[in-house]
């Protein structure tokens, strides 16, 4: 299937869905307690859903369990919610979607809880910065891997960190998974002319350690091989006829964030 450009007026449905996959995230970033169960967080995110009008784009998903994936520590990413409790120190990362009029949003942090090891804290740091690098990069008339290569250079400077190959980031409609695949490293200059309407979910998943992961017996949970722990941050975002970016799932649309790296975000889906 082609990639599914998006007219402005689709783009502000699905403004509504990543708002509100925003808004739950804010929601379960501050819920986020020692001594909770994952569960209770996954029951969180799905009031809050249905509160806001949407439904979950990965309940049932290929017979996904919850609402959220849960990922502790050596847990990366796809991690299903349970009676796991959440103690002193552990890095979590939370991924989420919605769907509102069929249009869908996907976005997901990581989180230190209590006293975070620094060197958590720096990876947690570096990935999310590596994905607004990503969006910093996307331009009309630019080519898709400069968004995997802005991402991978970025967190390449940043230390030894691996990055893992077999998932990435992916287009977005009215589908949670489309075309295009987003590599979170390569070279730039490569893949689809990035174009206007053009909506992907930019998501750098990292370890400490190695890339290397393998899927737990309840054929979901993505663990790394050498047990380092993981982060992961996603946000869904668009290109818009202005040429600027807009951040779907970021409350704010991106705009303080992406104003330090010198973007401007449009203003076209206010
Ligand atoms: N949000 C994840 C992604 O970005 C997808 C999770 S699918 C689920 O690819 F089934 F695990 F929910
Ligand atoms: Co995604």
């Amino acid at each position: 299937m082609a990639i599914q450009i998006k007219t402005l007026e689709e783009l502000k449905i699905m403004r509504r869905a990543g708002l509100l996959v925003g808004q739950t995230l804010d929601l379960l970033r501050q819920s986020i307690k020692v001594g909770m169960r994952t569960d209770a967080l996954d029951a969180i995110a799905a009031a809050n859903i249905k509160r806001g009008g949407g439904t979950s784009n990965f309940l049932g998903y290929h017979g996904y369990p919850a609402t959220i994936c849960i990922s502790v520590n050596d847990e990366i990413v796809h991690g299903i919610p349970g009676d796991r409790i959440i103690e002193d120190g552990d890095v979590v990362s939370i991924d989420c979607g919605a769907i509102i009029e069929g249009w869908h949003g996907d976005a997901a942090f990581s989180y230190g809880v209590g006293s975070v090891d620094p060197e958590d804290q720096k990876m947690m740091d570096v990935c999310e910065e590596s994905m607004w690098r990503g969006f910093a990069a996307a331009k009309l008339g630019g080519r898709l891997t400069d968004i995997s290569h802005a991402i991978g250079s970025y967190i390449d400077s940043q230390g030894k960190y691996g990055i893992l190959a077999e998932y990435g980031g992916h287009g977005i409609g009215t589908e949670m998974h489309q075309e295009p695949h987003v590599l979170n490293f390569g070279k730039p200059g490569n893949g689809p002319e990035l174009v206007a309407g053009m909506a992907l979910a930019i998501e750098p998943m990292i370890t400490r350690g190695s890339a290397k992961t393998h899927v737990l017996s309840d054929d979901w949970t993505v663990v790394s091989n050498d047990q380092s722990r993981g982060a992961h941050f996603e946000n869904s975002f668009v290109l818009l006829p202005d040429g600027k970016p807009f951040v779907l799932t970021a409350i704010d649309g991106g705009r303080a964030k992406l104003a330090t790296l010198g973007i401007e975000v449009s203003d076209l889906l206010a």
